[in-house]
């Protein structure tokens, strides 16, 4: 007695994608991660053995270890800047594996920040442009609202009166402010942050973290945040540790 109410979906549900995820989702789920360089010549590495993590949603995280342990190689995969040599990784539900580059640039755009430790602004432009960037990148055009919240993200960083001034008019410590307003621009879910105080005085960085802090504290963003500060590690909720390609146990 199989036929009748077998084919197809009953009618009158609500599509999937319009019942909101659970909160407890997390934001990134990597499992057997493996990046390998150089596949197939003599100089081929495997930099991460299969890395298993899960960064849930509110989370701010440190990644550390030593030098050349493949921190950023991770942080990269997970910012959809490089791909896996194996592995399987869902960012915001999405399993990214069978993405194509415009599918990927899109997600990376709706779902991710970066802070790098040099900070990557545009020398010709503002710092409210600078700002503004993945707006534009975005929508091909900046509109007033879009004004407003890199004004008011500036201002955030303790940056009103500089939205003007061109990066070089400015010091490391508010270059990289710049910086995190711009990762906040499209207010991601997830933040990548490799070595944001890396290149910057005790006192700037001291700053700088405690930007990363008060954003997750009053917006929810997850940050991961690679470093080799001890103390700035310690400030994190959670310490994820990287050894030569692999996690160390939690
Ligand atoms: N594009 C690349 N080509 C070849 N080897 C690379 C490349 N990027 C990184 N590596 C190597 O991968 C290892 C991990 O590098 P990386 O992820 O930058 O480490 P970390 O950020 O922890 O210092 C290092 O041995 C590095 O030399
Ligand atoms: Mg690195």
């Amino acid at each position: 007695m199989s036929g009748s109410a077998a084919a197809g979906a009953p009618s009158g549900h609500p599509a999937a994608a319009a019942v909101p995820a659970p909160a407890s989702d997390p934001i990134a789920e990597l499992k057997g991660i493996r990046k390998v360089y150089n596949a197939g010549t003599p100089i081929e590495a495997e930099v991460l053995h299969g890395v298993d993590l899960t960064l849930a949603r509110g989370e701010f995280a440190a990644l550390i270890g030593p030098s050349g342990s493949g921190k950023s190689t991770l942080l990269n995969i997970i910012g959809l800047l490089e791909k896996s040599s194996a592995g399987t990784y869902r960012l915001a539900g999405t399993a990214i594996d069978a993405l194509d580059d415009a599918a990927l640039t899109a997600a990376r755009l709706a779902t991710l920040g970066f802070v790098f430790q040099f900070h990557h602004l545009l020398p010709a432009f503002s710092a409210l442009d600078n700002v503004a960037m993945p707006v534009l990148i975005r929508d091909g055009r900046v509109n007033a609202a879009a004004r407003a919240r890199a004004a008011q993200l500036l201002a955030d960083v303790g940056l009103a009166n500089a939205s003007d001034k061109k990066p070089t008019q400015l010091s490391g410590g508010m270059q990289q402010r710049v910086a995190i307003a711009r990762s906040l621009m499209l207010d991601p879910p997830l933040v990548l942050a490799d070595e944001p105080t890396g290149n910057l005085d005790t006192a700037s960085a001291n700053a700088v973290f405690e930007l990363l802090r008060r954003f997750n504290r009053d917006s929810g963003t997850a940050f991961l945040i690679v470093t080799h500060d001890p103390r700035i590690a310690a400030r994190c909720d959670r310490v994820i540790e990287l050894i030569d390609g692999r996690l160390a146990p939690a």
